[in-house]
């Protein structure tokens, strides 16, 4: 069997792992949408690497697994408008929609059909539509939409949507409309707080199904190194999955590096664990090397020990409790690692997983 493991794809939805409270919150709003024509929004923040596009997958898969909606996906990579915005999700519906209904697309102005059924929003003239106004095309596509239960939207990486497309999130969710809608976004570790700080009335949207994700348990761990391989004759040795724990710290990305470095068909023990480290680091290198570069080894053991504390924000006291001392503290934040948000606050703004990866790749006992 080919390695299941990778860090630089997304977790397959069949082999994802954990989040178990979560996924039973989104499956409540994809129920209330069923049932209750009930739109509603779902909030998936955190650090890089630590699973909001694979979680966004699973819900995509998870949607779609009911048979009773469409489901789109997009991920931003640029600065996206308000007009981007309307104008994306309208195109993605559409496009959803004739994948439903089996039209293969449009030769010489002719629509290709393998099925008889047809739906006005085929006839849509995106680009006269959109020059009414984007929210009018969007209002347009989405009242057209032939016989679902509801629509999903998800906008992975929405850190990029300007200020004013993100004030369009909670028309689009809260619009009067025939189908609901249920709007998944991402975004990065701060994305929340910009909500919350410029948008409150958007971060409603969002309340009761904001996810801040984190590293994973124990539990979640075993669960995600077992399952990719169940039913094969690989399996993981209890020392073996507490080894890749302590490593890993239950970052995501990191144990995904490491369980597809120590993947061979048999057991995998810890010595096998240990022995493919180097591997396991040489994988994440691209990434996280280039993180903190010029860094010293007592600024990684501070940042570390930062880390460990589980949190995002921190007094004076605590850093100093933790053992991180005032001058450790001023080089952190010149590093910017973290920041001084106000008198004796500071907020964590690098993703732990970087202290963890640089502490194993220079050995550093800590
Ligand atoms: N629930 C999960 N189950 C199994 N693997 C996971 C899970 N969540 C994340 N991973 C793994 O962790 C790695 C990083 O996940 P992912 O790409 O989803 O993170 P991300 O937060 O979207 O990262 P980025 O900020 O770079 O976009 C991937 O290799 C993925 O397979
Ligand atoms: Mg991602």
């Amino acid at each position: 069997m080919p390695n299941p493991y990778n860090p630089q794809n997304p977790a397959d939805p069949n082999y994802f792992g954990g989040r178990k409270e979560y996924l039973r919150i989104v499956n409540e709003k994809i129920d209330g949408a069923i049932s209750y024509r009930r739109s509603a929004g779902v909030l998936v923040y955190g650090y890089r690497g630590i699973g909001k596009t694979s979680m966004l997958y699973k819900i995509k898969a998870e949607a779609e697994s009911k048979q009773k909606g469409i489901v789109i996906y997009r991920r931003l990579g640029s600065t996206t408008t308000e007009r981007d915005l309307y104008r994306l999700i309208s195109e993605e519906v559409v496009e959803a929609v004739k994948k439903r209904l089996g039209v293969k697309g449009v030769i010489n102005g002719v629509k290709e059909k393998i099925s008889s059924v047809h739906t006005p929003l085929l006839d849509l003239d995106l680009k006269t539509e959109e020059e009414n106004s984007p929210y009018y095309l969007w209002q347009k596509v989405r009242d057209n939409v032939p016989s679902v239960d509801f629509i999903m939207i998800e906008i992975d990486d929405a850190d990029y949507l300007s200020s004013e497309a993100l004030g369009e999130l909670k028309t689009i969710v809260e619009a009067q409309a025939k189908i609901p809608l249920l709007l998944v976004v991402s975004g990065g570790e701060d994305f929340e707080e910009r909500l919350i700080r410029d948008y409150s009335p958007i971060a409603r949207v969002f309340s009761g199904a904001s996810f801040n994700l984190g590293s994973f348990t124990l539990n979640e761990l075993k669960e995600v190194l077992d399952e990719p391989v169940k039913g094969t004759e690989t399996n993981w040795s209890d020392e073996a999955i507490n080894k890749v724990n302590d490593l890993s710290s239950g970052y995501p990305y990191l144990v995904q590096c490491i369980a597809a470095a120590s993947y061979i068909e048999g057991t995998i023990t810890k010595e096998r664990v240990d022995k493919t480290l180097e591997t396991a680091l040489d994988i994440g290198r691209p990434w996280l090397n280039n993180e903190i570069k010029s860094a010293s080894d007592n600024d990684i053991v501070s940042f570390f020990k930062i880390a460990k504390l589980n949190k995002q924000y921190f007094t004076s006291a605590e850093l100093l409790n933790a053992g991180v001392s005032a001058v450790y503290v001023g080089r952190l934040v010149r590093l910017k690692v973290i920041k001084k948000i106000s008198r004796g606050r500071y907020k964590l703004i690098k993703a732990p997983i970087i202290a963890y990866y640089h502490a194993l790749a220079r050995k550093i006992q800590i």
